[in-house]
């Protein structure tokens, strides 16, 4: 079988290393804000190419402080309106929710899966005050259109890169070269190092980047209490914190991601340029770069066909996602709404295997099933 993701194997090179990392943070006895994220910090801010880099719980709280962060600094206000693409995975909904902001949806292209920036200027409202970007399946949202609405309105723009940790500063313009707005100042980016993303940790895991110092400065409270100094609250914070294992643990994989992504693009390559079958739609990839294709994702007209036949020839396969936000049972004031976009992809996509440890006989293998189909 060729698994769709297979961790075991990915996890297992670093057994070592892992085994090592628990034994010194045992033997140091400190388990909390430690000198392990301390590190991750650091090292994630470099390699992101920002000043800061806060670690928290998970992706969604990443999403969550943020938003709460400046409502704080009094950038935002309770009952905002936040722009998100409608075929998002639920978490970029719920941290606006769950902020005390209102989601406005809008439609992806259907082509890149991500928000189409033309239909975003007919959503914004006197109450819309911030757009959430969300780089999904690993291409980079339309940063620079959506950068200029940004300006254009006055809006914050916040990055959902949950799926999304790139590749820094190459000269050929890597992810976060792009990343940069106009104005050279930029917002802050949500991450997660769940498991099975790009970089993932052992559990749950997140991380927030930023170049705005005052925005730093309130999320190193806010993920802790409201507290930078022990007992001393000056937030309404939450508990999140990136725990010192998951840091360990990333740690030592962190050095691995540019080439993971690395592998990943190739792998994409072949996808792109081998699969010829008319019943398979390919995604459109702007610029090789500017994608880590967490995801491989193609549409088709029948999809429960097209899972099975390829799981009969041993190739697993996952639906991100089956159900699109807005027909989701816990949002019935959505249901009757339509994304006609949305709910074709939410019909018609398909991820095929992926990862940095699929090696070449296992994707020709996938590319001649496909063909065959
Ligand atoms: C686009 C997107 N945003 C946010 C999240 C939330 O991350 P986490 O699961 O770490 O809370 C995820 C993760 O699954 C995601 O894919």
């Amino acid at each position: 079988m060729i698994k769709f993701l297979d961790l075991q194997k990915i996890n297992a090179q670093y057994q070592e290393q892992f085994q090592e990392k628990l034994k010194l943070v045992l033997d140091n006895g400190w388990f909390i804000l430690g000198n392990e994220v301390k590190t991750f910090e650091t090292n994630f801010a470099n390699y992101c190419g920002t000043k800061h880099c806060i670690g928290v719980g998970n992706g969604l709280d990443a999403l969550v402080l943020i938003l709460k962060g400046y409502i704080e600094l009094g950038k935002l206000q309770k009952g905002d309106e936040v722009i998100v693409p409608a075929n998002t995975y639920i978490a970029s909904i719920l941290a606006i929710l769950q902020a005390d902001l209102v989601p406005v949806l809008v439609e992806p292209k259907l082509e890149t899966y991500n928000i189409n920036p033309d239909l975003i200027e007919e959503k914004i409202t006197s109450k819309t005050k911030a757009i959430l970007a969300v780089h999904l399946y690993g291409q980079l949202a339309e940063m620079d259109k959506l950068n200029a609405i940004g300006m254009k309105h006055n809006l914050l723009v916040v990055e959902d890169a949950a799926q999304a940790h790139g590749s820094p500063l190459t000269p050929e313009g890597g992810i976060e070269i792009a990343l940069i707005p106009p104005s050279g100042v930029r917002g802050a980016s949500a991450y997660s190092f769940y498991p099975s993303k790009n970089l993932g940790a052992l559990g749950d895991g997140g991380a927030i980047t930023t170049n705005d110092d005052e925005l730093a400065e309130v999320l190193y409270s806010l993920r802790n209490y409201g507290s930078n100094k022990k007992y001393h609250n000056d937030y309404i914070g939450i508990n999140s914190r990136l725990d010192e294992l998951q840091a360990a643990f990333l740690n030592v994989k962190l050095p691995n991601l540019e080439a993971d992504n690395q592998s990943r693009k190739e792998i994409a390559k072949r996808y792109l340029n081998e699969i010829k079958n008319n019943k398979i739609t390919l995604p459109i990839v702007g610029f090789m770069n500017n994608h880590v294709f967490h995801l491989f994702v193609i549409r088709t007209q029948n999809r429960q066909e097209l899972q099975d036949y390829l799981l009969k020839n041993q190739i697993e396969t996952v639906i991100h996602y089956p159900i699109a936000p807005h027909k989701q049972a816990c949002f019935k004031e959505w249901n009757t709404l339509s994304f006609p976009i949305t709910e074709k992809i939410h019909q018609e996509i398909i991820s095929l295997p992926m990862s940095p440890v699929l090696n070449d006989e296992e994707v020709s293998k996938v590319i001649e099933i496909l063909n065959r189909y």
